[in-house]
């Protein structure tokens, strides 16, 4: 029998976002464990009025709150909060030695190398908390994040991050996001079920759950208390080549303005029938864009709308997740070397046959820096404050990068060539391809589009992980402010 999930013992973020516009990810260092461990405990006891307290996932029974609080540690995190080496021991090897440490395997070369992260992510043993403040405005962000600080006397700030959401929902280089994300059983059911991709199993997600291998479960880190409703995150801060996404756009479409198979991609009138109408290069331009995604622009996919990104009559917005690829199998409408389509193959067939919904990841994301205007290019560093949620990093988010985005060996027609938009492309080697008709379009030389700047593997306690925790410092006051017993 799968245990029934418990709402209130999970955080607020893992199986739904808030949709918040203003995020401040505090990355911190524990100065002080009892008083972190004291903080902890506060902030699960229900009492907002000594510090702001850790959204759960239990529903909402009003309206929206205004701000939510959620947590992850790292594996040196947990040890400075006096987790024992046998606990720690006991996680996934790949969270206990961190995300620099990954570096090769998840693409993290070159530009992307640790070596040149930005200063707070460089003593990786240093980091060891990271509190995510998601706020309806900038004053309600730094208002609660600063009383987070004031109230614990814990932490030592190594960074704030930032992030602000672009109108309609959009990251830098223009893409709308956030359509897509993983159902699951037990969660998703006929009342709130999005579109209609397959269900998956919580286990994804959730420590202590069947997962959609068959017959795996992931370990469950001990303490069970401990482990038990965590989850993991690939927090990831990745600038993005504006400019650069930018001028290759350009060049590929100048090069189509003249070459005939550009004719065939894009019928020539085609664009003036969509909705504004566009200039041939123009249109050319957003063409070579939805090919590397997998969308248009405005979210439209590919797949239900190959040569227009208003389609006649329009798609409803709930129905913009409601399709596969296996009636596309050489990719005419959205290529198998896509972002999208190598992140999530859907129906598609793939390589690892049994992978197909089994490396499903929750995306929540937010862009920081000046939103780019190529009329005002400003200079600055701009990208996406990412978290990639799972259940197994080896298995779903590594997986995911090493096999797929970058190597691409989800199709031998693709193998060799990474992902277009996110891989870790040189232009010495880098190729984009895709059919158009019996012809094929090849892009080369084009760079690396986004660089890693920082990032960690984060484990997401439940509520009662968290006061177990907070049980760990002084062992008084969670057990004071809750009557939770930790026995396990
Ligand atoms: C700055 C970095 C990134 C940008 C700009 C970006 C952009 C996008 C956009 C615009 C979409 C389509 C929106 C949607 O369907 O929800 C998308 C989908 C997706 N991306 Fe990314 N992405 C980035 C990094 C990543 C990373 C690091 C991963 C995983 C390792 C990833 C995995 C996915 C997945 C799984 C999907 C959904 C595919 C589907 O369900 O069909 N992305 N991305």
């Amino acid at each position: 029998m799968e245990p029934a999930i418990n709402w209130p013992d999970l955080q607020g973020n893992i199986l739904r976002g808030y949709r918040k516009h203003f995020v401040r990810h505090l990355v911190l260092t524990v100065d002080r464990p009892a008083a972190a461990c004291r903080w902890l405990a506060d902030a699960t006891s229900g009492d907002d009025s000594r510090t702001p307290q850790i959204t759960t996932a239990q529903p909402w029974s009003g309206d929206k709150p205004t701000s939510c609080v959620n947590i992850g540690l790292t594996a040196s995190g947990l040890a400075k909060l006096g987790v024992s080496p046998a606990s720690i021991a006991s996680f996934p090897h790949e969270f206990v030695a961190g995300m620099p440490s990954r570096s090769k395997l998840i693409g993290d070369t070159g530009p992307s190398d640790p070596s040149g992260w930005k200063r707070e992510w460089q003593d990786h043993e240093r980091i060891h908390l990271m509190i995510s403040v998601h706020a309806d405005n900038a004053a309600i962000r730094a208002a609660v994040a600063d009383r987070i600080m004031a109230a614990s006397g814990a932490f030592r700030l190594l960074a704030a991050l930032d992030g602000e959401d672009f109108p309609g929902g959009k990251v830098h280089f223009g893409y709308r996001d956030s359509i897509s994300q993983p159902q699951f059983y037990g969660v998703h059911g006929p009342d709130n079920r999005r579109d209609d991709q397959p269900l998956v199993e919580i286990g994804a997600m959730l420590l202590g759950y069947a997962t959609p291998v068959e017959d795996i479960r992931w370990r469950v880190p001990s303490p069970h208390v401990l482990g038990f409703n965590g989850s993991f995150n690939a927090f990831r801060v990745l600038e993005q080549q504006v400019e650069q996404f930018e001028q290759f756009l350009s060049e590929c479409a100048d090069r189509l303005m003249t070459d005939p198979v550009g004719k065939r991609l894009l019928p020539p009138g085609e664009e003036k029938k969509w909705t504004p109408p566009m200039s041939r290069r123009d249109a050319l331009r957003e063409m070579v864009a939805a090919k590397m995604l997998g969308r248009w622009y405005n979210g439209v996919p590919l797949e239900m709308s190959p040569h227009s990104p208003s389609p006649q009559p329009p798609i409803g917005e709930e129905k913009l997740n409601d399709y596969g690829y296996s009636h596309d199998p050489d990719g005419q409408r959205c290529p198998i070397g896509s972002h999208m389509r190598r992140s999530n193959p859907r129906d598609a067939k793939i390589v690892q046959r049994n992978t197909n919904h089994a490396r499903r990841i929750i995306r929540r994301g937010i862009p920081y820096g000046p939103m780019y205007d190529p009329a005002l290019p400003v200079k600055a560093e701009r990208g996406l404050l990412g978290s990639f949620m799972c259940a197994s990093l080896t298995s779903q988010f590594e997986a995911l990068q090493y096999d797929w985005t970058n190597l691409g060996l989800i199709d031998p027609r693709i193998t060799g060539t990474n992902d277009p938009i996110l891989g870790n492309n040189e232009p010495l080697h880098s190729r984009f391809t895709f059919p158009v008709g019996e012809e094929k379009v090849t892009f080369r030389g084009f760079p690396h589009f986004i660089h890693t700047r920082g990032g960690a593997y984060l484990f997401q306690p439940s509520i009662s992980a968290i006061r177990y925790l907070a049980s760990l410092g002084d062992g008084k006051a969670a057990r004071k402010s809750s009557g939770a017993a930790y026995v396990d």
